[in-house]
């Protein structure tokens, strides 16, 4: 007989409409894995949104819980790695995707997809992380990798007061980066800069529509939330052998480019895939979260809520709204 719990589920009707309801599960309904593990927080991210309202590309089958982050305690186990009473999170794989998600109380997951958690942060702050500061990390780790150092030139983030925007911003500077801020939301200068931004920049200014292969160098790597026209002008003003981290579509999912800045400055565009790195990478990131890149002042760029609270803010990512990181207390 399993237990009962609260969850955030998307269901699909009739009409072609994705419905948001807070419903009771039981655990039995949750898929096979090793581990079934008491979600304490979970975090909103904009891949939620798309399986929210109904994205097939995401999520295939409704009813459905979205949720791809979860950090909370093992309260079942049937594996030799983890035991009962472990604080643990779950980033990525199918979480929250075609597996139950992290908005809910509970989730059984495999062991594999499962890390435990590292000793100088509680639940609750890894979940103001989650996805996106592991892809903020992991986006800072592809660069430094590349042979590129604070002292080489600027840093740019784009959708700067998103949620992986604003963690890459504030662990680039944790790094000693002169981090350049790109943002639509002109009006958060002030927080972009507190939390580490030199430079703030209005959107606009980094995109070029002039077909130039090549533009005047502005920085020596980038972080690139949004995709589309802005990713196709960071690559032609990026420095020799500078470094652009490529991993959202917030602006769109086509790149156009030349091959210029590849032969002519030996750019690197690194692709960054959070959901699938592989356990000896993600135990390395989170080691770097726990550390080095830890926010002195993570507070700053969070929001907590309920279970009760999440469509609306569902509905803030998917309008580009969000400023900075929505937590989400299953506890509350
Ligand atoms: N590949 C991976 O492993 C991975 C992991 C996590 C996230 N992602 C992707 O990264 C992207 C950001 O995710 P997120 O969770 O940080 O989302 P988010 O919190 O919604 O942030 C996105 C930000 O992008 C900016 N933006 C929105 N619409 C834009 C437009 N039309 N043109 C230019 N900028 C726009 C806005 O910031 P400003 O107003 O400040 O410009 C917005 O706050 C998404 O595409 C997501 O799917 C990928």
């Amino acid at each position: 007989m399993g237990k009962n719990f609260r969850a955030l589920v998307i269901h699909e009707l009739e009409n072609g409409h994705f419905e948001r309801l807070i419903e009771n599960k039981n655990t039995d309904s949750l898929p096979q894995g090793e581990l079934l593990i008491s979600v304490h927080y979970s975090t909103l991210n904009y891949k939620d949104g798309l399986s929210a309202k109904g994205h097939k590309g995401i999520t295939r089958c409704y009813p459905h819980t979205p949720g791809v982050d979860a950090a909370g305690i093992v309260e079942e186990s049937q594996s030799k790695k983890f035991k009962v009473g472990d604080s643990v999170l779950v980033t990525g794989y199918d979480l929250g995707m075609n597996t139950s998600g992290g908005f809910a109380e509970y989730i059984r997951v495999p062991e594999k997809w499962v890390v435990k958690l590292p000793e100088t942060l509680s639940l609750r702050e890894a979940m103001i992380y989650g996805t996106a500061g592991f892809t903020a990390a992991l986006s800072i780790y592809e660069i430094e990798r590349h042979g590129i150092k604070p002292d080489m030139g600027k840093l740019l983030v784009t959708g700067a007061t998103g949620g992986v925007g604003c963690l890459a911003v504030a662990m680039a500077a944790n790094s000693g980066f002169h981090v350049i801020a790109s943002t639509g939301k002109i009006q958060c200068k002030e927080f972009l800069k507190t939390i580490g931004a030199k430079e703030v920049i209005e959107r606009n200014t980094v995109i070029d529509k002039s077909n130039k292969p090549l533009l005047p160098k502005r920085w020596i790597a980038a972080i690139d939330t949004v995709g589309g026209t802005t990713l196709s002008s960071i690559i032609r003003a990026t420095d020799n052998r500078g470094v652009v981290t490529c991993m959202g579509l917030v602006e769109s999912d086509k790149l156009e480019t030349t091959v210029y800045p590849f032969i002519l400055r030996g750019i690197t565009l690194a692709g960054i895939d959070s959901a699938e790195r592989p356990m000896d990478i993600r135990l390395k990131i989170w080691d770097d979260i726990a550390h080095r890149l830890r926010l002195k002042a993570p507070e700053y760029i969070v929001k907590e809520i309920g279970l009760e609270n999440l469509s609306v803010e569902i509905d803030r990512i998917l309008a580009a709204g969000q400023i900075g990181k929505v937590l989400v207390n299953l506890k509350k």
